[in-house]
């Protein structure tokens, strides 16, 4: 039997004056990439919440339709935070409205009409990315250390802590309602297109589009280099160095429990939840844990 999940209402006060535009290991390409993800996640995580609130009607396991309620509740609240952050953003010359509007007509037009199975599919391979990317947040935090910007560290931190609390659930559900493998390796071509390719094509023009001039310098360039290896780099790169762990998905008798990462959240919450020391507790409003309910 797991453990229930905590729902956590947030509120960060984002503040365009407090935002570093290189939050990420002092960068521009590498941060731009993640701003993008900010962005464009927003659009997920409503499909997420669309999806796993169609399904859960079909779903007889009373703790399984709780963990989908804490998925959805979760879900909602990280594309609220990250939508208020994005406003900020906004206001730092990022292409706030135009990515919305993209990611809109995308979603809309392209993965709102897939049939609800594939967008189950679909919305187990997109939390897979959302695990692995917090399995590595976490295993890597000094990460969110170069920077001051203390709100947009503890949005990263929590959105990741999250993320890896309900890896399992979306899964889970494809499991008890599907569970072919066809269609979960469609999906999870799907949601790779998006991660791997659409958002790093998104982010990889923001510096520009911000500043046009940067490509005048050859500091830019070494910067883009460098960014390059933080996001590729096979030996330490968020997405080169899990490699394994991202396609460890196409194996037939997957779960993602099968990467362990208790550890790793017991020292996060611990670090991060702490009524005192914790780095959220400014910001943590409430939680609560839904009601079990047959
Ligand atoms: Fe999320
Ligand atoms: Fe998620």
């Amino acid at each position: 039997m797991t453990a229930a999940i905590p729902v956590r209402h947030m509120d960060f006060q984002f503040d365009a004056r407090e935002l570093d535009d290189q939050f990420y290991l002092k960068t521009e390409f590498a941060t731009a990439f993640f701003e993008a993800l900010s962005i464009f996640l927003t659009f997920g995580e409503d499909l997420v919440i669309d999806t796993a609130r169609y399904h859960r009607q079909f779903l007889t396991d009373p703790q399984l339709k709780q963990r989908v309620t804490t998925l959805i509740a979760q879900e909602a609240i990280h594309s609220k935070m990250h939508n208020q952050f994005n406003d900020e953003l906004a206001k730092h010359r990022f292409p706030v409205p135009l990515y919305r509007f993209l990611a809109d007509k995308v979603f809309k037009y392209g993965f709102k009409q897939l049939p609800h199975r594939m967008q189950l599919s679909l919305m187990a391979g997109i939390e897979h990315f959302t695990a692995v990317l917090s399995e590595y947040m976490m295993k890597h935090e000094q990460v969110f250390y170069s920077t001051e910007d203390e709100k947009q560290r503890a949005l990263w931190m929590w959105h990741m802590l999250e993320e890896s609390e309900h890896k399992d659930i979306a899964y889970d559900v494809f499991q008890t309602l599907s569970g072919s493998y066809p269609l979960r390796v469609a999906g999870f071509a799907l949601a790779a297109f998006t991660i791997l390719v659409l958002v790093p094509l998104g982010g990889s023009v923001i510096p520009l589009l911000r500043k046009p001039t940067l490509a005048l310098h050859p500091r830019y360039w070494k910067d883009v280099a460098y960014s390059l290896t933080l996001l590729a780099g096979p030996k330490d790169g968020v997405f080169g160095s899990t490699m394994g762990h991202i396609l460890d998905y196409l194996r037939p008798d997957f779960h993602p429990s099968d990467h362990d990462t208790t550890e790793y959240l017991e020292y996060y919450k611990e670090k991060l939840l702490h009524p005192e020391t914790g780095l959220l507790t400014p910001y943590l409003v409430r939680e609560f844990v839904p009601a079990l309910r047959a």
